[in-house]
């Protein structure tokens, strides 16, 4: 089995950083850029970059399943390891030139993360954990920050685009925003979730997470001892819909939630 998941880790790792250099490649040039949802984009990158990973995948496991952020009719969605891609998490980023992104790939078996890297290519980044393995930056180990007091908490969040669910990131922010450090939205809800593993931030808070926003997080914020969560601090259930969902160093994480209990 450690072999089997030492083998997807390299392949998830070798897959993100490919497509990061695409991304890359491509983030000086004229875009094409397709409105696809209210408030939501996707570029010709988008597609260019999980077409790589998904090709990649299927030349070399060709029986695995997909769960993709952009449709792909022709994938399949069944298999024993399922492949949960954000070809680049924070496209309204991306397309604005402002270099807060990256390439998010996780493989999952029995609906857990097993293996996920996460590809920050303008800082040349590779967030990597798999199970049992612990969490890596470029090759260093990583762990959570040793934050254990909301005063000196830097709490990350980002705004959904959705008109009620903005409206109950203010309630709540108005819950915490006198109490910590500082509050911060990079706009890439992986990559946030990447720095709360290796330490950078402290909290995450987002109202509308999709499964390939978080599945490579989750095992690189578990391996690196930190936690996720729902608003309530019961485990996260995975929803193709979206989650609202909060992870943390894991030291602050109820201090943190009994801010904005009241307000629930
Ligand atoms: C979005 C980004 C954003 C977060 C949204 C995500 P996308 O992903 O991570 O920061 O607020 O919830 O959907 O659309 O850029 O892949
Ligand atoms: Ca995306
Ligand atoms: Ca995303």
């Amino acid at each position: 089995m450690t072999t089997h998941i030492e083998e997807l880790l390299t392949f998830t790792q070798e897959t993100a950083v490919n497509a990061g250099h695409l991304v890359r490649e491509k983030y000086y040039q004229p875009l094409e850029i397709r409105q696809k949802g209210f408030r939501d984009i996707v570029t010709d990158a988008d597609i260019a970059a999980q077409k790589l990973i998904t090709d990649t995948i299927q030349s070399s496991y060709p029986t695995h399943g997909f769960l993709t952020e952009e449709k792909d009719s022709k994938l399949p969605t069944d298999g024993d390891v399922i492949w949960v891609i954000d070809p680049i998490d924070g496209t309204t980023n991306y397309s604005r030139l402002q270099p807060l992104f990256c390439v998010s790939i996780a493989a999952q078996i029995a609906g857990k993360s097993v293996v996920g890297a996460i590809y920050d290519p303008m800082r040349n980044e590779l967030f990597s954990a798999a199970k049992g393995l612990g969490s890596h930056l470029n090759g260093n180990a990583i762990q959570v920050s040793a934050v254990n007091s909301l005063e000196k908490t830097i709490v990350a969040l980002d705004w959904s685009r959705h008109k009620g669910l903005r409206t109950s990131t203010l309630d709540i922010l108005a819950c915490f925003a006198h109490q910590v450090q500082v509050v911060r939205a990079i706009g890439s809800a992986a990559l946030a979730m990447a720095w709360i593993a290796a330490g950078r931030f402290d909290v995450y808070l987002n109202f509308n997470l999709r499964p390939w926003d978080v599945a490579a997080a989750d095992i690189l914020i578990n391996e690196a001892g930190g936690m996720l969560s729902d608003l309530y601090g019961d485990p996260l259930s995975w929803a193709r819909k979206g989650m609202s969902g909060v992870s943390s160093n894991g030291r602050i994480h109820q201090s943190f939630l009994d801010t904005f209990q009241d307000v629930l």
